[in-house]
């Protein structure tokens, strides 16, 4: 690599790590400085070889291998890492000396994590393809990251059997947690891991007490799927151009049906609350889909392309996930801000018999969430044999693995569930 090449690339990773500061405290975060540190040292195009420098050091993922259309690796997208390290070392008060397993390799991630840990620590990394392990080795050496474990295999099983980790972090998209997650962790060790439920993915990072684990903190993001034995695909259905619907495995909806609904007219209710600063959005679609799912037909999630969304197909809160339901023939979904000319409000649109209605249930539980003070999320992972009677309040998911529990806990006085 030329003078010319460094001085370009450590130009670029500082301008990056800069905008990734500013994006963490537009968001209310704050990029903690051992993160922060990390990312200014590691160079992220040596694990991006076939691309131009500049991609190296733009916020997004750098797709690595697909098969078809769907994206099965990358180099993740240096915001989320971000995040994510954050939330691990926020959990565990600091990294240093701490004993990790990543799931899902780059060599990106790991190498900052080698940084992270430090002498004392160690890190191993796991992926399910031989070639992405292959090039993680590369691209490690090539960095001269040589203390990294690189191991391939299925991560739903234990990896180097007998190790207790400090740290599990899941770089790849889960529907549940296997058991080797939390029994491959030491009392108190932390498992950040990117988990879908009702058909949205938050990283969230739980601690482990027993054979439990309960969350830390949570964020929202966007993975490629976890593979082998614990996979469990999405299906997209599309019920207008450029407009679908994400449903998990096994979901039925008569796309159709809903094509119909949508073409007819648009009703509309608005919540005609004010929302505090910073609030966060994605946590209230959590608390629709709890309620929602106790109510109607079908909770499923719409997703956009900005095309229809400008041709006013749709207007929905996020083009990228917005929480919408199904139900006596009625399609409904929050839709996005409306801009009173004083604050921003939240509103649901509906299409079909009785859409008024619709729009109007949608926004009455809005207004429960912010009478409660926008409680954020709170999720507890329990073993899959544990009776109700042990669960703990919420709204109970069952996976194969686990019993996760979301719960909702009222900040405001005004709070009702
Ligand atoms: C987003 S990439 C990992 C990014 C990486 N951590 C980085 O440094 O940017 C997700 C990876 O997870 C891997 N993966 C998916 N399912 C897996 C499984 N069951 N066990 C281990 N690896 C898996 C995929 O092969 C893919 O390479």
């Amino acid at each position: 690599m030329s003078v010319g090449t460094t001085m370009g690339s450590e130009r670029l990773r500082n301008d990056m790590v800069d905008r990734l500061a500013a994006d963490h405290a537009a968001k209310g975060l704050t990029l903690r400085p051992d993160v922060e540190a990390a990312m200014r040292t590691v160079p992220r195009e040596l694990y991006t070889p076939d691309k131009p420098l500049e991609e190296a050091y733009q916020n997004t993922a750098v797709v690595t291998k697909r098969h078809g259309e769907q994206s099965v690796s990358s180099v993740s997208a240096p915001f989320l890492i971000a995040e994510m390290l954050g939330q691990a070392a926020d959990a565990l008060e600091g990294l240093e000396g701490r004993h990790v397993l990543e799931i899902g390799s780059g060599g990106y991630n790991a190498s900052l994590l080698r940084e992270l840990v430090g002498p004392s620590g160690s890190v191993t990394t796991v992926d399910i393809d031989p070639e992405v392990t292959d090039r993680a080795t590369a691209c490690l050496a090539a960095a001269g990251y040589n203390d990294v474990t690189v191991v391939c295999a299925d991560a739903e099983q234990p990896i180097e059997p007998g190790r207790r980790y400090d740290l599990i972090i899941v770089t790849a998209g889960a529907w549940d947690i296997p058991p080797a997650w939390r029994d491959q962790l030491t009392d108190g060790g932390v498992l950040v891991v990117p988990l879908r439920t009702h058909g949205m993915t938050r990283s969230w990072a739980l601690r482990r007490s027993g054979d439990r684990l309960d969350s830390v903190s949570h964020r929202q993001c966007g993975f490629v799927p976890v593979q082998g034995a614990g996979a469990h695909q999405m299906r997209y259905i599309d019920i207008a151009d450029g407009v679908h619907l994400r449903l998990d495995e096994g979901q039925q909806v008569d796309s159709t049906a809903v094509a119909d609904l949508l073409t007819q007219p648009r009703q509309e209710a608005w919540a005609e609350v004010s929302l505090p600063p910073r609030t966060v959005l994605s946590d209230l679609d959590l608390w629709l889909a709890t309620r929602l799912t106790r109510e109607v037909e079908q909770f499923v999630v719409l997703t956009a392309q900005e095309a229809a969304i400008k041709a006013g197909i749709v207007a929905p809160s996020w083009q990228f996930g917005t929480p919408a339901t199904i139900h006596d023939g009625t399609f409904a979904y929050r839709s996005e801000l409306f801009w009173t000319g004083r604050m921003f409000d939240l509103g649901a649109y509906a299409h079909g018999f009785e859409a008024a209605a619709a729009a109007g249930r949608m926004v009455e539980h809005m207004r429960k969430w912010v009478d409660a003070g926008c409680p954020p999320p709170v999720l507890h992972v329990l073993p899959a044999r544990t009776p109700d009677g042990d669960l703990p309040d919420g709204t109970v998911l069952d996976k194969r693995h686990s019993r996760l529990v979301l719960a909702f806990t009222p900040t405001s006085e005004k709070g009702i569930h």
